[in-house]
C-alpha cells in the first residue's frame, strides 16, 4: 500500500490541516468593536414630569429615563425598545406606571405631563400585582438615576 492510498495517512493530513487552520485563524487581530460613544454617568436628581418628558429619545439630550411607582429609571440601553422606533416608546420620557399595571401601551392610560403624579389609587389587586412585577424587572435590569417629583408650577 502506498502512503498515498493508505487511509491512516489521509486522516493524519486532516488533523493536521484542522489543527493548522485553528491556530493560524485564532493569531488574526479581531477587528475594535464598534459602540456608540459613551454619555456621562446621570447624578441621581430629581424630575418633575415635564423634565423627565425632555428624556423621550426624540429630543437633544438621546439618553431615555422613565419613571416606575415614583423612581426614574436610565433605560437608555433599552432603546430598541423606548426609542422612537420601538414597541414601547409611549413610556419613554414618561411616568409608566399606569400603562405597565394595566399591561397598556395606549397614550391615553398615562397621566398628562402638566398634572399632579398618578397616585396610583384606583388600581385593581391584579394591576398592583403587575404593577410591582414590573419595578423587580426594572430594579434587576436599569440603573435607577432619580426621583419623581410634582411639577413646581
Ligand atoms: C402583544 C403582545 C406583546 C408581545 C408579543 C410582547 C413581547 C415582548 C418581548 C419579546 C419583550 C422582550 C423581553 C426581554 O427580552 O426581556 C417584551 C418586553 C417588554 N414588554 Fe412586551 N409584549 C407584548 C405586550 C406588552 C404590553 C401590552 C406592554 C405594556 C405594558 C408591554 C411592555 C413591555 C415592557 C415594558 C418590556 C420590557 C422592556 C425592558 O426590559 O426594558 N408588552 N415584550
Amino acid at each position: 500500500m502506498s502512503a498515498l492510498t493508505n487511509p491512516i495517512n489521509w486522516i493524519l493530513a486532516g488533523v493536521l490541516g484542522y489543527i493548522s487552520y485553528n491556530y493560524f485563524s485564532a493569531s488574526v487581530t479581531p477587528p475594535p468593536p464598534t459602540r456608540r460613544p459613551k454619555q456621562p454617568a446621570l447624578v441621581f436628581k430629581e424630575y418633575t414630569p415635564k423634565e423627565l418628558a425632555q428624556f423621550d429619545g426624540r429630543t437633544a439630550d438621546t439618553r431615555i429615563l422613565l419613571a416606575v411607582q415614583g423612581k426614574v429609571f436610565d433605560v437608555t440601553r433599552g432603546r430598541n425598545f423606548y426609542g422612537p422606533e420601538g414597541p414601547y416608546g409611549n413610556f419613554a420620557g414618561r411616568d409608566a406606571s399606569r400603562g405597565l399595571a394595566k399591561n397598556s401601551f395606549d397614550k391615553t392610560v398615562l397621566v398628562p405631563l402638566d398634572g399632579p403624579i398618578d397616585k396610583l389609587e384606583n388600581l385593581e389587586d391584579e394591576e398592583k400585582e403587575a404593577l410591582s412585577d414590573w419595578a423587580m424587572h426594572f430594579e434587576s435590569k436599569y440603573q435607577v438615576v432619580g426621583k419623581l417629583i410634582e411639577n413646581k408650577d
